[in-house]
């Protein structure tokens, strides 16, 4: 008890912590928790609370915690080899073996993976390889990158002018001026009630195109997106809708960039998004499910066609400007391939696919028909509630009601983690890969009576009436 005021006083004095209101932090006004340690799919706070981690993370902590093979993996690399770097040919054992595992996973035509530390330097990543694309094929004007509202890549400069989520934009400057935003392929918030999901696919690839036409097709370098968006409130594309974004990109020679940094690696019931819904991407970016978060570790998986291009680049200018110390680190590559042995191993992915459906099938049974959840919905081992106060109309709680994080409290206090997503009342499910059908009935029990609480208590205090 001690320690932890003592520790968390020093936090509140030294950490700058991330999506954190500072002043309040600081001033003591929100709470701090030290997680201590974790095992399988439940965390342990320094005061001995257990919590089921129900976002893995942010959703990353694929094998779940506590998995002593990883230690000793990355213990073994770092005795054998921690550091040495991958400029001019340098290389190492477990970054060669990772690369070839890698592509092997990916969908067809990828050839080489380049590694960084975060999704959001991945992205930054993309971008330079875009452009760089775009100038060794002389076409210096096609430089623009189309993202999409809701999307998030990152939080950085330039992937965070990709993310499509204000809160990362208002007050940074951003985005920059080549990144535009088209519309999110988010059925449940349609404009017109009467299109089914393949006309909404259209509808939504025919935005783009009009996009494409504003700004020039020849000014159109790529466009990014997430197989199934993420952090922008967990919602699974409409029917079709790759297909039809896939035929306007080729349409007008523009690259497809898949950010499968949330999909890659087993999360939706199969290896990659992009492979489950058919994307054909040009350039992947993965990272959190790579190493399951044991070690920092990003990669940007380049497919053949953009490859042989680089080439040329470089023949023509000499070698690639760009490049991270850590870039290939031994130890992210080890411990990633000690993660992919546990979700091989372990038939993690086949999990997700079952124990997935079986997650989705237990939240439409409880929620699908709640008088306050408007859409219940996801995929694999993703889901999201969509809270409403008239689901029949699909209208939203008043933002100061601040529903989805009342609803995250009461999880925690059920002894839950689900996320409150930071646009919306949208509360968000990504557990473990790992997890069972019994925690799963666990989980959903937890969040029924922590949104019962918060219905009775809106109801209770005049804010709301069913
Ligand atoms: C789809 C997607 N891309 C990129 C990122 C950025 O990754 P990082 O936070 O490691 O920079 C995230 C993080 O949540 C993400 O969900």
């Amino acid at each position: 008890m001690e320690k932890t005021k003592t520790l968390l006083e020093m936090d509140r004095k030294t950490v700058f912590h991330a999506s954190t209101h500072l002043k309040q932090y600081a001033d003591g006004d929100l709470p701090g928790r030290i997680i201590s340690s974790g095992s399988g799919i439940r965390i342990t706070d320094s005061e001995g609370t257990e919590l089921i981690d129900g976002f893995a993370g942010l959703y990353c902590v694929n094998i779940g915690y506590g998995r002593t093979e990883m230690a000793e993996a990355i213990h073994e690399q770092a005795k054998q080899l921690a550091y040495y770097h991958t400029y001019v040919g340098h290389t190492n054992e477990a970054l060669v073996t990772l690369s070839q595992r890698i592509i092997n996973k990916a969908p067809d035509g990828m050839s080489k993976v380049y590694y960084g530390m975060s999704g959001s330097d991945a992205n930054e990543t993309q971008l330079k390889l875009v452009w760089y694309y775009n100038n060794v094929r002389d076409l210096p004007q096609k430089k623009k990158i189309i993202s999409r509202d809701r999307g998030y890549h990152g939080s950085s400069i330039a992937s965070g002018s990709m993310t499509g989520l204000p809160l990362f934009h208002a007050h940074f400057d951003l985005p920059l001026e080549r990144i535009k935003h088209t519309i999110a392929p988010y059925y449940y918030r349609r404009e017109d009630d009467q299109m089914s999901e393949q006309e909404f696919s259209i509808h939504c690839a025919q935005k783009l195109e009009e996009m494409i036409l504003a700004e020039g097709p020849d000014t159109v370098a790529a466009m990014i997106g997430e197989p199934v968006l993420g952090t922008g409130g967990i919602v699974p594309p409409p029917e079709g809708y790759w297909q039809e974004i896939r035929k306007v990109l080729d349409k007008y020679d523009i690259l497809l960039i898949a950010d499968e940094v949330v999909c890659g690696f087993g999360r939706l019931g199969a290896e990659f998004g992009s492979i489950y819904y058919d994307m054909k991407p040009d350039l992947i970016t993965v990272a959190k499910g790579l190493t399951s978060a044991y070690q920092p570790l990003s990669g940007v998986i380049v497919g053949e066609r953009v490859w042989k291009v680089l080439e040329d680049g470089t023949d023509q200018w000499g070698a690639i400007g760009h490049g991270y110390t850590y870039s290939g680190h031994p130890m992210g590559a080890a411990a990633a391939l000690c993660n992919l042995d546990i979700i091989d191993g372990e038939n993690l992915v086949g999990n997700a696919k079952d124990t997935g459906a079986y997650l989705q099938q237990r939240m439409h049974q409880v929620f699908s028909n709640h008088p306050m959840v408007g859409d219940s919905r996801g995929i694999g081992l993703l889901h999201a509630l969509e809270f409403s106060p008239s689901p029949q109309t699909r209208s939203h709680f008043d933002p100061n009601l601040k529903v989805g994080p009342q609803i995250a409290a009461a999880c925690l206090e059920e002894g839950l983690i689900a996320r409150a997503m930071p646009h919306g009342d949208i509360l968000g499910f990504a557990p473990p890969l790992v997890i069972t059908k019994a925690e799963v009935n666990t989980v959903v029990a937890k969040a029924e009576r922590a949104v019962n609480k918060v219905m009775d208590k809106l109801v209770s205090s005049g804010d709301w009436k069913p």
